[in-house]
């Protein structure tokens, strides 16, 4: 990369505190300014990263006084259209955390805004950077597996009661959009889709099973079909005490693969020399940490760091990055079939 991207930090909460810490460390990206409604945080953020810069409590003052290239949105998710639609109309690119937004057509209108103003937008999805979910994704696309049968996606977390009433949005339909799915669920769902295909109809059930005060599901089950005809199994919980990592498998004609904190599994009819070799690399007893499972900080921040420079590296040569809004819209949707099927008593829906 050649140019400088000024960049700037909306929201230094749990996540825009590791976009404080990751920018500085990002080749040709520098931290110019950081914004927060709530000053503590910003304070506690920059002291953590022990990093330094322009702090602001609004982002229109923000614009007006500092020159920048890129906001990461790092707020609440039922925010991100409205604040990303302000930083566009003002040439800025803009990189949003997962969810993009809370419903299908919200992003739709993120990425039309992103056309209107000639600025690029890009999502999160930090977990398409971990290599054992790149090696199974790159198993399918080499046809390793043969025909698909079938597809499982878990994500058996665990989140006491004081995660929820932290923040005051966490578990609203108005800013979370929904519960353990939607906010921590929708990795695992973006790697289902983005490893095995579309995800044609979806039959789900869902409810909060253990926190009382959340207006949201705490764990969703769901049947699904992908448009290539395999079946799949789903579950996002944030119910299950003391919380365990997430696991992705996938198995047809030809093998079978298992994404549980490493590669778990990876096993084909037909071996390759570097099979074995990849197996011991990533192999789930190197772990370091739940994967979130225990709670939301016991996870590697790499990937993250992955997904910027990536972005950053695409952006540079004019091109997308790989998680786009039209990338990043693909797991919302899903989700928001799911939640018209719950409605519906598990009936089946239809991916839109
Ligand atoms: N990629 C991941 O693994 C991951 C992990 C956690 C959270 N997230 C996503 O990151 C986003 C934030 O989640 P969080 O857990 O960090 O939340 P948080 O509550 O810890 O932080 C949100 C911050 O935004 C600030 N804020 C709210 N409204 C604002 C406004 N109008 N202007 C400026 N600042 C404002 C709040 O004061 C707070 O500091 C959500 O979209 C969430 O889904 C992603």
């Amino acid at each position: 990369m050649s140019r400088e991207w000024r960049c700037a930090v909306i929201g230094t909460g749990m996540i825009g505190e590791w976009h404080v810490r990751m920018i500085p460390q990002l080749p040709h990206c520098r931290l110019v300014a950081v914004c927060d409604n709530d000053p503590n945080r910003t304070k506690a953020a920059m002291e953590k990263c022990n990093v330094t810069a322009p702090v602001y409590g609004d982002m229109e003052e923000m614009f007006a006084k500092e020159q920048i290239d890129s906001v990461h949105l790092c707020t609440p998710s039922g925010q991100h259209l409205e604040q990303a639609q302000l930083a566009m109309r003002q040439g800025k690119n803009v990189i949003v955390e997962k969810p993009m937004e809370i419903h299908p057509d919200r992003v739709d209108q993120m990425v039309q805004a992103a056309r209107k103003y000639g600025v690029k937008l890009a999502g999160i999805f930090q977990n398409r950077w971990n290599p054992a979910n790149r090696a199974i994704r790159d198993a399918v696309a080499q046809g390793r597996f043969g025909r698909l049968a079938w597809a499982g996606s878990f994500t058996p977390w665990y989140r006491p009661d004081k995660y929820y009433q932290a923040g005051g949005w966490r578990g609203t339909w108005k800013l979370d959009g929904g519960g353990a799915v939607m906010n921590q669920g929708v990795h695992q769902l973006d790697l289902m889709q983005w490893i095995v295909g579309p995800v044609k109809t979806v039959c789900a059930f869902a409810s909060s099973r253990i926190h009382a005060s959340i207006e949201v599901e705490d764990t969703l089950s769901c049947a699904l079909q992908f448009e290539n005809g395999a079946f799949g199994s789903y579950l996002a919980t944030t119910a299950m005490f003391p919380g365990s990592p997430t696991r992705l498998e996938v198995g047809g004609e030809f093998g079978t693969a298992i994404s549980e904190n490493g590669l778990k599994r990876f096993e084909f009819k037909e071996e390759q020399p570097q099979d074995k070799p990849l197996l011991e690399q990533l192999s789930p007893a190197l772990a370091k940490n739940s994967g979130g499972g225990k709670n939301p900080t016991d996870v590697t921040q790499d990937l993250h760091g992955q997904n910027l420079l990536h972005i950053y590296q695409a952006w540079e040569n004019g091109q997308e990055a790989e998680t786009s809004g039209p990338e990043s819209r693909k797991a919302v949707a899903i989700v928001h079939a799911m939640y018209r099927s719950v409605r519906k008593n598990g009936a089946p829906v239809d991916v839109k």
